[in-house]
């Protein structure tokens, strides 16, 4: 597979996320290497700037933007892990650490991430936690991360008791979203990102969920609505975290879908040739309209109308759907009593009262929990 071609097409798009002396700007557009790399330029000119990748990405995209970034003066050392979840580890942690030193990044240098979701948590905690916080680049490769982990400032790593429990907060400096690198990922881990992409919709845009229903065959086209639709859930993602940076509140609302998916996801104990994290969400948000009709808290075509899109684009819907799954009611419930939003042993679910109208409801009966789930699980 070539690398990415250095071809500025169309003018990005610019999402801005506003917080004081951290704001930084968020560029969504096609091939866009060449652009990313003068905007880092422009951060530490002449500077130094250690790229953090997995092989697979490497093998696809590193040559290409290394090039840019020496093009643009800057020294370039680079750093390669292996690809998938498993370098969310602490071992990885120390590896990518080190390796910064060793490279005598500074505070005003800068780490680019390139890659997904793991490669963003894993370098910008690494970036958060060097010399007492380094500066970071966000180059996200997957539809996932272009529209939910590389925005916002969430870092971390995984540890045996579960997913992201160690970690900070710390805003990267820049993330530009490079539609191209969409072209090489597989149909399923783009679809799985667009269940995020709804998610928005879902939370607290109608107006946008009904584009999407119209759009979406575009989106998947990788065309401009693409950028329009990842240019749309950074803008919602940027309007969340303006308000509620460090999670005390609305920012919970970003779990639409994810109570239940994670729990699926711990089920399956992460196995993604059975179940993506896109997908877990995707069954997630399905329930969640279902959850909240059963609480009679919306109509019946509510949650109808979710699990049809979900189900036109491919996504699954139901929990049936996780191949060879045989969790009972009582191994979801204690799945998600795992969760880092249990407090006190009471579940946090964001519920619907329609499309766009999601909110936080805190303290849900857990029998409440379990009497849908046997119902679902029987249908
Ligand atoms: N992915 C959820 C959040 O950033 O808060």
């Amino acid at each position: 597979m070539p690398n990415t071609p250095i071809l500025d097409v169309k003018p990005p798009q610019k999402v801005r996320v506003d917080l004081a002396g951290r704001g930084y700007d968020i560029w969504i557009g096609r091939h866009l290497t060449a652009f990313a790399a003068g905007h880092i330029a422009a951060l530490n000119p002449n500077g130094r700037v250690a790229v953090i990748t997995d092989e697979t990405v490497a093998s696809l995209h590193a040559k290409t933007l290394n090039a840019a970034l020496l093009e643009h003066g800057l020294t370039v050392s680079t750093c390669i892990l292996p690809s998938g979840e498993g370098s969310k580890s602490y071992a990885m942690l120390k590896h990518v650490c080190e390796a910064l030193i060793e490279a005598k990044i500074e505070r005003g240098d800068l780490v680019v991430t390139l890659g997904g979701g793991v490669m963003g948590d894993l370098a910008g905690f690494a970036a958060a936690i060097v010399r007492r916080g380094v500066r970071f680049v966000q180059l996200p490769t997957t539809l996932l991360s272009q529209v939910d982990s590389s925005v916002g400032g969430k870092t971390g790593i995984n540890s045996p008791q579960g997913k992201n429990l160690i970690g900070a907060f710390h805003q990267p400096s820049l993330v530009v979203a490079d539609i191209a690198y969409l072209d090489t990922l597989s149909p399923r881990e783009f679809r799985a990102g667009y269940a995020e992409v709804i998610k928005y919709g879902l939370i607290n845009d109608a107006a946008f969920f009904a584009w999407c229903e119209a759009q979406w065959r575009d989106v998947f086209a990788k065309g401009a609505a693409c950028t329009t639709a990842i240019a749309q859930s950074c803008l919602a993602k940027a309007a969340v975290v303006m308000r509620d940076e460090f999670e005390t509140g609305d920012r919970a609302l970003l779990n639409l879908g994810h109570t239940f998916g994670h729990a699926f996801e711990r089920l399956v104990r992460y196995d993604t040739a059975r179940l993506v994290h896109g997908e877990a969400v995707a069954i997630g948000l399905a329930l969640a309209f279902q959850f909240s009709h059963f609480l009679g808290l919306c109509t019946p075509d509510m949650p109808l109308r979710v699990i049809a899109h979900l189900k036109t684009v491919g996504l699954p819907t139901r929990i049936q759907d996780i191949p060879n799954f045989s969790a009972s009611v009582e191994d979801i419930v204690e799945a998600m009593l795992q969760d880092k939003k249990v407090q006190r042993g009471v579940l946090t679910f964001i519920l619907a009262q329609d499309i766009g109208q999601s909110f936080v409801a805190k303290g849900i009966e857990i029998d409440k929990v379990r009497q849908f789930l046997s119902g679902v699980l029987e249908a």
